[in-house]
Parts: structure tokens; sequence; C-alpha cells
């Protein structure tokens, strides 16, 4: 059976205002569903480049990009914006969330940007369920501007999760929190797997990156799995 993800010699080369930069060299990685793993390197070293690639975002310029075995390296934008509403969720450091909406109004614009159309008895479900999964069912009402800054990247991760995404691409999503807050974010996003979506997670901390199952290292455009001691 074919992994959820694989990637093999994904390569990408910004152009600068004189000369070629490559970004990523020659990437490779495989992913299955339910596991979870650390992408981690210094700044500016392409985490992110290279979670856009994983997200659809942007295309990488060599290499192949297969998704439960068919290349999506090369789609088309309509096709790429589809596969990226039905099996990507995506969080990041800022919450990006709308601040005169409820949680559970917030958490539902992912069903409407996007996704076929769902009866409104099914959306209802799915956003309660999302906001039951990160544990703030309770704080359905609240607006943002009265929830911490743990509770906002729940509702920010209950987005994510409302579309039943297979993979869960996370981009420095403690960042914005203190250590202890950031930790119980971490283990929201793991509960993510053990309903069977992957999780892929880029961070500057060892501790977050310690709970993963692997940790990847990006050095100067490669990716290196690290051996565990
Ligand atoms: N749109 C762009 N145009 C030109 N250069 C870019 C662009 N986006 C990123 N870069 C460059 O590509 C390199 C990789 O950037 P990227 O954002 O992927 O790094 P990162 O590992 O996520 O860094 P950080 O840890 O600071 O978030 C950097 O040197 C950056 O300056
Ligand atoms: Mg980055």
């Amino acid at each position: 059976m074919s992994a959820l993800i694989e990637l093999s010699g994904i390569t990408k080369t910004l152009k600068g205002q004189e000369q070629k930069r490559t970004i990523l060299h020659g990437v490779n990685l495989s992913v299955d569903a339910g596991e979870s793993l650390a992408i981690v390197g210094r700044s500016g070293s392409g985490k992110s480049t290279l979670l856009s690639i994983l997200g659809l975002f942007d295309r990488p310029d060599q290499g192949s990009y297969l998704l439960d075995g068919q290349e999506i390296g090369k789609l088309a934008e309509r096709r790429a914006a589809k596969l990226r509403s039905s099996h990507f969720g995506f969080v990041f450091q800022r919450f990006f969330l709308l601040k005169h909406l409820s949680a559970a109004q917030n958490v539902a614009m992912a069903l409407v940007n996007g996704q076929g159309w769902l009866p409104r008895r099914e959306r209802r479900r799915r956003v309660i369920s999302a906001l039951d999964q990160v544990g703030i069912a309770h704080l359905a009402k609240n607006r943002p501007a009265k929830m911490s800054g743990g509770e906002q990247q729940r509702v920010a991760i209950a987005r994510a999760l409302v579309r039943e995404p297979r993979i869960l691409l996370a981009d420095e999503p403690t960042g914005a929190l203190d250590t202890e807050t950031g930790t119980s974010v971490i283990e929201t996003l793991l509960g993510a797997t053990t309903r069977g979506c992957a999780l892929i997670l880029v961070t500057h901390d060892r501790d977050h990156a310690a709970r993963m199952g692997r940790i990847h290292d990006l050095t100067d455009g490669v990716l290196t799995q690290r051996v565990r001691a």
C-alpha cells in the first residue's frame, strides 16, 4: 500500500533579485496516516517553504509529490485548492481568527469556504465535535477577545479539524504562547493523530519536537531524519 504522502527529490529554487537560490535540495519524505513528525532547522532554512509545498500553496521545481500514490506536484490551482480543502488542515503561529465572530462561528467558516454544501445540522454537529476535540466546547459562544492565547489557538485548531483533514500542517503553532500553554496545544494537535490524521509540525522548541514520532532536520535545504538516542 502506498504512503499517505511521498516526496521524492523535491527541489525548490527561488529567484532573488540577482541570483537564484536553491532552498530545498532533493527532499525525500514519507508520511503515513496517524504519524506525527517534527521539522526543525534554523531560521531561513526552508521549513515554511516545505510546508507550503506540502500544503499545495506552492509547487516544487523538481521531484515528485505523491498523495495516496497520485502525483499532485504539478496540479493547476483549481484542483490544488480542492485538494487543499478536502485533505489538509493548517495551523500557524498567528491564529487568524475573525474577532467579531464567536469561536463556533470562526470554526464554521472553514465549512463555508471551500467545502461542499453540508446540511445545517451536519455543520453544527461538526463544529461542536471539533470544539469538543480541542477541549473548548464550553467557549463556543465566546469571541476571541475574551479568550487566552491558548484558547484562541485551540479555536484555530478546531477550525483546521472541522473539515476532517487527513494531514495537519502546523507552522510554529506555539510561537506566540508561553511554554506551558504551548505544551498543551501540542498535546491537542497530537490528539488528532489518534483519529488517523497525520501531523507535520514545524517548531523551534526541542521539547515539542521530542513529542513527535520522529524528528527531521532541515539544513542547507537537505532534510534528514534524526536518529533517536
Ligand atoms: N517569497 C519569497 N521570495 C524570496 N525569498 C523567499 C520567499 N519566501 C522565502 N524566501 C527565502 O527562502 C528561505 C527559506 O524561507 P522559509 O520561510 O521557508 O524559512 P523558515 O525555515 O520557515 O524560517 P523561519 O524559521 O524564520 O520561519 C529564506 O532565506 C527566505 O528569505
Ligand atoms: Mg517559517
